[in-house]
């Protein structure tokens, strides 16, 4: 979604912009565009396509300025044109903008903008409002402004006549600012900020900032000045780069033994599971009557394997909600239900509107987030971070299984919290999950034969991905990532609902990725795997190392996986089909980190 940078100092702010909306790019957008307000007045380069088409719009004129803001677009309202793209001028306002206002038609009637508006954007509509109440105090028309418009914003504003200064403003959509060594900086992600410094912080809703040459200065809506709460990112730049990995899916899915390893040993004190540096209280976990999980995409996959653990081992009831259905199901939530929501990004949009309402029925929340500081984590009462560090590819790999080691964490502490484990059975689950980084490094060691697996599904149209309980849910994270970056269509099925229609589908040219990972399924998955090779289905195996097949004949392509309690055998499957779902998409020539229409962080509904 839409990315927005502005820079003020003395240095080169094109330069820097330019380079910002590069790192910004993994965000997913169709256009690009930078606006610098120096010594020649205010001048726009904006187009269509891609942050490079833009470099070279600007290398034609090389223009010169201190002061700029930059944006890429991820189309919403208004088609992909170098019109509609940001920046947006109107009058004396030139401004970029994150998010969707709901009620720009009504403002374009109240203030009689029909025809005198370039573009077809709500965005636009804002710059002609601030136009408007413009009287040469930013401050008071941002105010007027901003209590006039219904929806989601983030915006940074030049103001013709107020050079060296960013003003910006923001509700729901984020916005962070940082001092740089001659000047000041403000990004909606984190990772265009980490070039320049390690202290930052997040703008709060409905509070007005101005960045000058000589720092930030932050007021409240009433004009009072506000305190500035100052974060660390705990990253470096080079967790940026593709540290010489061709794309950041493969240097992600590498990195996952590390990250893994960094989530989970913070959290071991004395060989138990401990939040105390959380400040989570036992009696959140121990009180609960049921949990109720809310997220999107590969972070709701992650929610339905800790819905699996929690149900086997605690047995409380779990539900796990798509967060962009959550409203619509008359959602039954309350102080008993300990909300949990799991989110990379920490600034999906639907998650956080369910996480908003969740609070407000009473229910206790833990939120699970990668980003320090974000939204989620914010409006949530406790928060884990996962340490992946960033993740840039749009497919997410290090984060889903960070996320599963604090489900495991969070399993193993309410365990202890409600008196179920015995000391020994403790123990023997912590002393399996720190296995888990040693385990995956067996499996990434095995790249290029999972690459040669990759192969027999490069050419198919579709593709089935089957198993049960547990084995189910890793499939439906498995088929995501395959279609989200091979294109090709693939459906993760409960392999005993196949017979229940889907059946008919298979055929010699519907190959089939099965993964038997659980003793207690096994015997009826593999029944299930010979349904589906009697109707010509070729079969792509992963299975544990020690099992015996008996007709393995039948498998000319099978994938053994290191040995793991069943609980834990999540972990080094996923490897697996991550890596299948990259080499397809690289062995296709696409680019891997950024198929099309989609964004890293999803900020409208
Ligand atoms: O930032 P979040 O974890 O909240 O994002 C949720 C989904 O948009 C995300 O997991 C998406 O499904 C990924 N692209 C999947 O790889």
């Amino acid at each position: 979604m839409c990315g927005i940078i502005g820079y003020t100092g003395k240095n080169d702010a094109k330069e820097i912009m330019l380079d910002a909306l590069e790192l910004l790019e993994y965000r997913g957008y169709d256009s690009a565009g930078i606006a610098l307000l120096g010594e020649e007045g205010t001048r726009i380069y904006k187009r269509a396509g891609r942050v490079k088409d833009l470099r070279d719009l600007c290398a034609k004129e090389d223009p010169k300025g201190c002061c700029g803001i930059g944006h890429t677009r991820w189309a919403t309202h208004g088609g992909v044109c170098d019109e509609n793209a940001h920046p947006h001028r109107f009058g004396r306002i030139t401004l970029i903008h994150n998010g969707i206002i709901e009620n720009y038609r009504e403002l374009t009637e109240k203030y009689g903008l029909e025809g005198k508006l370039a573009s077809e954007t709500d965005s636009e509509v804002v710059a002609a409002v601030l136009e408007r109440f413009y009287d040469g105090d930013p401050y008071s028309a941002i105010r007027r402004t901003v209590l006039k418009l219904k929806g989601t914003f983030a915006l940074a504003i030049l103001f013709d006549d107020q050079p060296g200064k960013i003003f910006a403003v923001r509700n729901v959509s984020p916005i962070v600012a940082a001092a740089t060594k001659d000047g000041a900086i403000l990004s909606s992600d984190v990772a265009a900020i980490v070039p320049f410094t390690t202290d930052y912080f997040v703008m709060p809703e409905f509070h007005v900032v101005c960045l000058s040459a000589d720092g930030i200065e932050m007021f409240d809506l009433s004009g009072d000045k506000a305190q500035i709460d100052w974060l660390k990112v705990d990253w470096d730049v080079s967790r940026s780069s593709k540290g010489g990995y061709p794309f950041f899916m493969e240097k992600e899915i590498m990195e996952q033994p590390q990250v893994i390893e960094e989530t989970i040993l913070p959290r071991i004190k004395d060989g138990k599971p401990d939040f105390s540096e959380e400040g989570i209280p036992d009696q959140i976990l121990s009180d609960c009557k049921r949990i109720c999980v809310i997220a999107c995409g590969t972070a709701m996959h992650a929610g339905l394997v800790g819905k699996s653990l929690i149900q086997a081992m605690i047995g409380i009831h779990v539900d796990v909600v798509m967060a962009s259905e959550f409203m619509y199901n008359d959602p039954i939530v309350d102080k008993e239900t300990l909300v949990i929501a799991i989110s990379q990004s920490g600034e999906t949009i639907d998650t956080l509107e369910a996480l908003k309402f969740a609070r407000k029925c009473g229910s206790p929340s833990i939120s699970i987030v990668n980003v320090k500081g974000a939204s989620i984590a914010r409006a949530s009462e406790y928060v884990i971070y996962t340490n992946a560090g960033p993740e840039i590819a749009v497919a997410s790999t290090k984060a889903y299984t960070t996320q599963l080691a604090v489900l495991y964490l969070i399993t193993a502490r309410m365990a202890m919290a409600r008196g179920l484990w015995s000391e020994q059975e403790l123990a023997d689950y912590v002393k399996e999950l720190s296995r888990v980084p040693r385990v995956m490094e067996e499996v990434l060691s095995q790249k290029e034969e999972i690459h040669r697996l990759a192969g027999t599904i490069l050419n198919a149209k579709d593709v089935f991905m089957i198993g049960r309980g547990l084995d189910y849910s890793i499939l439906l994270e498995g088929s995501l990532k395959l279609k989200e970056v091979s294109y090709i269509h693939s459906e993760a099925y409960a392999s005993g609902e196949l017979k229940h229609g889907t059946i008919a589908l298979i055929t010699e040219d519907t190959p089939v990725v099965a993964v038997v990972t659980q003793d207690k399924l096994k015997s009826k998955e593999l029944s299930n795997i010979r349904e589906v090779q009697s109707r010509g289905a070729r079969v792509l195996l992963l299975i544990k190392e020690n099992e015996v097949l008996e007709d393995d004949e039948r498998f000319a392509n099978v994938f053994r996986l290191p040995v793991m309690a069943d609980a834990f055998m999540v972990m080094p499957a996923s490897v697996v089909l991550q890596f299948i779902a990259y080499f397809v998409s690289l062995d296709k020539g696409l680019d891997v980190d950024k198929p099309r229409n989609l964004a890293k962080v999803v900020t409208v509904e």
